[in-house]
């Protein structure tokens, strides 16, 4: 299971490449698109296919040049396949095809979601399953039941919105800007998360199942009430609400899946989990239950390719030439997540 392995993500807006050996990262790149598609207040699918046209191939050439490898030493290519945005998973699986058929390389498909709970995988200190692992992104929530290094089972998701698209829609519309999660975490820094009170949804359904549109909604409806220039001079208030009420409703599904005092260890995975507050009240939960608590750092949480590599060392090879006809996948499940 040892040997260098190169890893492409391009899921999203992010392009990322990285070498890791084993479970350690020699190079972590990341090329945000932020800036491009800022101006139009959220991820432009087609803008993001092109940039990453741009910057895959020579992130790749800067992650082998930091990590002091040629690509001669490399073992393996592993790329996210899916879910995310189709035309932006080509470009990453087709890089990662051509690196790979050019010097005859077994391909490593990884699932996106696996990779963010293969974040944990990494070291310094690795997390050995079994643990419970909440994934919270921008286009996912999910509670992960992880056995194995392979895969993980689903116990529960979200029935709409993820977290991390609540809180870029809220960070909008409260002037906020994109990405909306760590300009709402900003903001909310300096406000009071009791000044409005927040439906924490789902919190007394009995399931692992989340909801955060309900949240959404009555945020737009708070702030029609009070008008643009009240919703100005109580950004940080709101902010601080909205904030407290989707950590609440996680910590509150989180509590329910320890319930029954299955799980030994948790960890986090996905952008939302970058979050300073939602990580101190995981933190306060774990210490309270006493179970241990596995948090990787923040930039290991949001998109990157050292945890899609991370994910590679236990999913399946595709042997030349059966990757070539391969193809990336927009939603659904995998071998990963199955
Ligand atoms: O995992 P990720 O980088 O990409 C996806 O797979 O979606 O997650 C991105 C999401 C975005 O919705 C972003 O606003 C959110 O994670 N996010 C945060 C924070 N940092 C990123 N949400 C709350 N607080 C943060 N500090
Ligand atoms: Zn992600």
């Amino acid at each position: 299971m040892a040997g260098l392995i190169l890893a492409i993500e391009t899921s999203c807006d992010d392009t990322c490449a990285a070498v890791l050996d084993g479970p350690r990262i020699l190079a972590n790149l990341i090329s945000s698109q932020h800036a491009a598609h800022a101006r139009f207040g959220g991820v432009v699918p087609e803008v993001a296919s092109r940039h990453h046209l741009e910057l895959t191939t020579p992130l790749v050439e800067a992650a082998l040049a930091e990590a002091g490898v040629e690509l001669g030493e490399i073992e393996a290519v592993a790329a996210t396949a899916g879910p995310g945005l189709i035309g932006a998973l080509l470009v990453g699986i087709s890089t990662a095809k051509a690196i790979a058929a050019a010097r005859r390389l077994p391909l490593i498909p990884v699932n996106h979601l696996q990779g963010h709970v293969a974040a944990n995988f990494l070291e310094p200190e690795p997390l050995e399953p079994p643990f419970l692992c909440l994934v919270a992104s921008g286009g996912h929530t999910l509670l992960a039941g992880v056995r194995d290094h392979e895969g993980h089972e689903v116990l529960g998701q979200t029935l709409d919105d993820a977290a991390g698209e609540a809180f870029d829609k809220s960070a909008r519309l409260l002037g906020l800007g994109f990405p909306g999660g760590p300009a709402l975490e900003k903001c909310a820094a300096a406000g009071d998360p009791e000044a409005f009170e927040m439906p924490v949804a789902m919190a007394r359904d009995p399931g692992l199942d989340f909801s955060f549109s309900g949240l959404k909604t009555a945020l737009v409806y708070r702030c029609r009430e009070l008008g643009p220039e009240v919703v100005a001079e109580r950004q940080a208030d709101l902010a601080a609400s909205f904030q407290a009420a989707v950590v609440g409703q996680l910590i509150a599904k989180l509590k329910r899946a320890l319930k029954k005092g299955e799980w030994e260890a948790v960890a986090l995975g996905g952008g939302v989990a970058a979050n300073g507050p939602l990580r101190d009240a995981v933190a306060r939960l774990c210490e309270e239950r006493g179970v241990r608590l596995k948090l990787v750092p923040r930039e290991l949480c949001t998109d990157n390719a050292a945890m899609i590599g991370s994910a590679a060392r236990f999913a399946r090879r595709l042997a030349y030439p059966e990757y070539l006809g391969f193809d990336a996948f927009a939603t659904g499940e995998t071998a990963a997540a199955a």
